[in-house]
């Protein structure tokens, strides 16, 4: 009976921790001499599929897309957004990503 219940209450636990851990998690990319960028989920409420497609980031695991500045200037990954439409555009807030800087 208690492995009845238990069972798909750890099931439970399990998908749900794998569906909440990323809102509530930061994600750190090194930043080549720029220096560290921490990637907020509390920053980043958007739907997961926003991100999570075919053209910007396909796979939810860290270190699947290479991340380049020139990519990001030119409105692709973080800069289908920080474009100074929808977020902060790149240049002069270099220091808003690279927290070091
Ligand atoms: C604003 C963009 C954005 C949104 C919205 C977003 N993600 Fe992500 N997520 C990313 C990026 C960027 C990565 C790293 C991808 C890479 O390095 O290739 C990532 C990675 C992840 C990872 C792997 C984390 C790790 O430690 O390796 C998980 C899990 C994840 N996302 C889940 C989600 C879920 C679930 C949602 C919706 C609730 C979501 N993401 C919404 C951008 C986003
Ligand atoms: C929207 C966030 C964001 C802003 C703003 C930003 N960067 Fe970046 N930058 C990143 C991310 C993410 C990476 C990839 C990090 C990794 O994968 O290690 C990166 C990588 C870099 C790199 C190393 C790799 C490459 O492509 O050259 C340099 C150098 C760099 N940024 C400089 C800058 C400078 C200078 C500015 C301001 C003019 C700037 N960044 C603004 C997010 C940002
Ligand atoms: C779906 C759109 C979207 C994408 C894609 C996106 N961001 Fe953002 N990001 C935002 C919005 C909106 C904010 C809130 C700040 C604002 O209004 O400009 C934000 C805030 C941030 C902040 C907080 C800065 C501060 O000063 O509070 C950082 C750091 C950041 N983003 C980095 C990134 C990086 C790095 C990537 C790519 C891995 C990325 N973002 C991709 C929309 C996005």
């Amino acid at each position: 009976m208690r492995s009845l219940v238990i069972g798909p209450l750890l099931t439970a636990l399990a998908v749900g921790t794998a569906l909440a851990v990323y809102p509530s998690q930061t994600i750190t990319f090194a930043g080549g001499e720029a220096g560290p960028v921490a990637f907020s989920g509390r920053d980043h409420g958007q739907p997961c599929s926003r991100c999570h497609n075919q053209q910007t980031f396909p796979l939810m695991q860290q270190g699947e897309v290479t991340i380049t500045m020139a990519a990001i200037d030119k409105g692709r990954l973080c800069g289908s957004c920080h474009n100074g439409r929808q977020a902060f555009a790149s240049p002069n807030n270099c220091q808003r990503c690279h927290q070091s800087q």
